[in-house]
């Protein structure tokens, strides 16, 4: 992507999060997380769709979930301008958008064409995220103590002084035990890593990392913020079932393999996100007469903008 390209696709994918949120929004409460994601993702796909260039939808979300999705492979733009990438989760937290618990996010990321990483039939993988200063730092091969004691040392704290998200599945059962027994604050989120990752790159949040398995369409988009930030990212494939497995392996992709953030990300990459029903990150849509107000952020370029939006267009 030209430069002239990142400022127009950053457009793109603002006015793209930014309808998302004010769809889903419409929905938060309603215990109706399909119909939530339906809205933010139709809402979204008639945005791209006058995207100018040619855009890859290389991971969409809602496979796992059976969810309405921006497929896989789907090709939207309309054909005059730049080839891009797309990493996208047009309603990245559904059940808390349902449920009206903080934390919903319209979520996309834009890389250069053939720069995001497939994760083909995988649905979910392991994670570390961590700030610039300790991206040397990570292994998913090393035990949990050993990351910490390593990240630690690379911020210049203690282990103790260190703060951890690990969304509070029972996966991570003994990942948060020993974390806590390692002598680190843990934070245990019901879902939602992207907005956990987002809380490891904000400099004002107060959290040193991010670990566990979540979804791989939250992985490449928190890498593609990731990467524009210069923090560090490695993540490897994690089925959760049998058949998840051996769809990986049939397609011939390794299980063990692990992937540092340039090949989740592989070139120039921005993430947008807009807030859907409020949290510590970004506020919830609102309309005050004919106005509608969104709160958004774009991570690019070593940038974080907060950008609150007073009009639609
Ligand atoms: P949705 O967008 O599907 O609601 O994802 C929410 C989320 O918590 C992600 O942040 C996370 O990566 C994934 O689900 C974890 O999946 P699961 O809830 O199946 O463990």
């Amino acid at each position: 992507m030209q430069a002239a390209d990142i400022g127009t696709l950053e457009a793109v994918a603002l006015a793209a999060t930014r309808r998302a949120a004010v769809a889903s929004y419409a929905w938060v409460g309603r215990n109706d997380q399909k119909g939530a994601d339906a809205a933010a993702t139709a809402a979204m796909r008639a945005v791209l769709a006058d995207a100018p260039g040619r855009g890859t939808v290389v991971i969409g979300e809602g496979e796992k979930d059976d969810a309405p999705m921006l497929f896989n492979g789907e090709v939207v733009g309309n054909g005059h301008g730049p080839d891009f990438d797309i990493a996208v989760d047009p309603l990245e937290g559904t059940s808390f958008c349902a449920r009206d618990l903080p934390g919903a996010l319209a979520t996309i990321a834009f890389g250069a064409a053939g720069t995001l990483w497939s994760p083909g039939p995988g649905f979910y993988m392991d994670k570390i995220v961590v700030p610039p200063r300790a991206k040397d730092a990570i292994d998913l091969d090393d035990p949990p103590e050993r990351t910490l004691a390593k990240v630690a040392e690379a911020l210049g704290k203690k282990v103790s002084a260190l703060r951890v998200v690990i969304m509070d599945k029972p996966r991570h059962k003994e990942l948060i035990a020993r974390v806590l027994q390692a002598g680190a604050a843990v934070q245990t989120p019901a879902g939602g890593d992207v907005g956990g990752s987002l809380a490891v790159l904000m400099p004002t949040l107060d959290i040193d990392l991010l670990l566990g398995v979540g979804g791989t369409p939250e992985g490449v988009m928190t890498a593609a913020a990731v990467r524009a930030l210069g923090g560090g990212m490695v993540g490897r494939l994690a089925p959760q079932r049998d058949e998840e497995a051996d769809a990986i392996r049939a397609a011939g992709m390794s299980l063990d393999r692990i992937y540092d953030r340039d090949e989740l990300v592989s070139g120039e990459a921005f993430f947008v996100a807009t807030g859907v029903n409020g949290g510590p990150l970004l506020g919830r849509p609102r309309t005050v007469g004919d106005t509608t107000i969104t709160e958004s952020l774009v991570i690019s370029r070593n940038e974080i903008r907060h950008i609150t939006h007073t009009t639609f267009d």
